[in-house]
């Protein structure tokens, strides 16, 4: 099927403290916008990339595209307030050649090709997949520093991305949302609102998400480990 990959990568990492747009910090002398670039480049069957940036980006990004050797049409936009703003705003700019489109935030730069074509088959199987893992630890709700109550973690995933959807489908899924009023942290929970099958791929560890300051370290590391 004919596959529109979209990378949001319009946040402000202001939780990183790194005095730049997250995705433009570098990991292993490469920008984390290039990790994902070089991760959709290695793609099959990929029609075009659209990516969201802070404002006044476009043109770093653009060269990023370049740098990573895209043969493919890359688009640059900036992106909106909120993630799913960026998201809207990536989807409206996608080819209508496209079946299907797989979202991936800039901010997990070791999601491997493969487990996006495992995201990418799966949806097409059953109109939405997304990559997740199984809480391994015991969850706890904590009100003013002390437990309130013990969370049952079985059956339990975190999700992660990329969350690939039918084009129609995750279109459909965001128009509801912004009409009814409702912001979501990822797509999957705006398409699961529609009643629509959302498949769980289980990914691995590895496919952390950079936040601080300490997950950068983390990730440095295991930069530095996967380039020996
Ligand atoms: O802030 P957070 O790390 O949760 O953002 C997840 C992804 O969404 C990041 O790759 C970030 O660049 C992107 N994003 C975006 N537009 C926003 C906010 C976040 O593209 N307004």
């Amino acid at each position: 099927m004919r596959t529109s990959a979209i990378i949001v990568a319009a946040g402000s990492g202001s939780r990183l403290g790194a005095g730049q747009p997250k995705a433009f910090v570098t990991l292993g002398g490469r920008t984390l916008l290039a990790h994902s670039l070089a991760t959709v480049a290695a793609l099959r069957e990929l029609l075009e990339v659209v990516v969201t940036v802070p404002p006044g980006m476009e043109t770093e990004a653009h060269a990023e595209a370049r740098r990573a050797g895209m043969t493919i049409p890359v688009k640059v936009t900036a992106g909106g307030i909120e993630r799913q703003d960026s998201v809207r705003i990536a989807l409206s700019l996608t080819s209508a050649e496209s079946d299907l489109v797989v979202i991936h935030d800039a901010a997990r730069p070791f999601a491997s090709p493969a487990l996006f074509e495992r995201c990418i088959e799966a949806a097409a199987r059953s109109g939405g997949a997304i990559a997740a893992i199984p809480v391994a630890d015991t969850l706890k709700r904590v009100e003013k520093n002390l437990i309130a109550a013990t969370l049952p973690r079985a059956g339990l995933y975190q999700a992660q991305t990329p969350q690939a959807f039918h084009r129609r489908l995750l279109i459909d899924a965001h128009e509801r949302a912004r009409a009814a009023g409702i912001t979501a942290t990822d797509d999957a929970d705006l398409v699961e609102r529609l009643g629509k099958r959302v498949e769980i791929v289980e990914a691995a560890a590895l496919n952390l998400k950079i936040t601080t300051p300490s997950d950068l370290q983390i990730a440095e590391t295991i930069a530095a480990m996967l380039a020996k």
